[in-house]
């Protein structure tokens, strides 16, 4: 039979083993860091692409590495094809969805966005030997290629008799304008000069003059708890310099002053 004290010397060793193995078992848990699930389609170079190792990098997928570490959450992406975005994250099958989507009217009537994270706009692009297609008007009558689900999508529904040929995945309808198959493509036009500067895409030119400007948020579901922590990272890596950061690494210039 052990006494008193041996008792007591066994059960506090016991306590402080147990303790330890607990704190071992689970090193990464921090209860007050939450984990979102993030959507993006990763084919809107350079803001989300797969590398050829399959790993998807990006301008937006940088941000929001370093939105999450300045409002201390973790991000865990899932790639979605970008027409079913708004409604997976109506449904709150995801957290959120950073994929340089539009901030527009009719998608705030269904879900929820952050501040502006990016200025952007919509322009045609063609042909390199197209001389005929210059702006909004000699658009018309024309066969337009456009991303389905997108705002360039939907302006192409505001052309006088054109031909809108959707595709399901942005640069599809490049080869497709290169093929000669459509004669022009609306799309957004950071993604484009990106893509035409770095020689990812040949034969074709952007027409200088913007058709609509546009701003990038982080989608959310509508009353997101996340909402405002994403809003605190981004005042957060705007006011610290790592914005700039980011957006020199990708575009190489001074990034514009944006809307609150
Ligand atoms: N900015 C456009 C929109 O919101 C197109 C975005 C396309 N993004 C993508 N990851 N494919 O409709």
């Amino acid at each position: 039979m052990l006494n008193f004290k041996w008792q007591h010397l066994i059960l506090s060793l016991a306590c402080i083993l147990l303790i330890i193995a607990c704190n071992s078992s689970s090193p990464n848990i921090q209860p007050d860091k939450p984990v979102i699930k993030v959507a993006t389609d990763p084919t809107f170079i350079p803001f989300e692409f797969q590398t050829p190792q399959g790993e998807v990098v990006g301008f937006d997928i940088d941000l929001m590495k370093a939105i999450a570490q300045a409002a201390n959450f973790t991000v865990n992406f899932e790639s979605l094809p970008f027409d079913g975005m708004i409604s997976t994250l109506q449904a709150q099958k995801v957290d959120a969805a950073i994929s340089g989507i539009t901030i527009t009217p009719e998608r705030l009537k269904t879900i929820a966005f952050s501040r502006p994270y990016f200025k952007a706009g919509l322009a045609i692009t063609v042909r390199e030997d197209n001389k005929d297609i210059k702006n909004f008007q000699s658009l018309q009558g024309r066969q337009i290629g456009v991303q389905i689900g997108s705002t360039g999508a939907d302006f192409a529904k505001t052309i006088p008799n054109a031909k809108i040929i959707t595709f399901n995945s942005g640069p599809d309808f490049f080869q497709d304008l290169i093929n000669g198959n459509v004669e022009a493509v609306i799309s957004d036009a950071f993604a484009t000069l990106y893509a035409i500067n770095n020689g990812k895409i040949k034969g074709i030119k952007i027409v200088a003059d913007l058709l609509t400007e546009e701003y990038y948020g982080i989608a959310t579901p509508q009353k997101s708890p996340y909402l405002d922590k994403i809003n605190q990272g981004i005042a957060t890596i705007l006011s610290n310099g790592k914005y700039k950061q980011i957006y020199q690494q990708w575009f190489q210039y001074e990034p514009p002053q944006l809307p609150r």
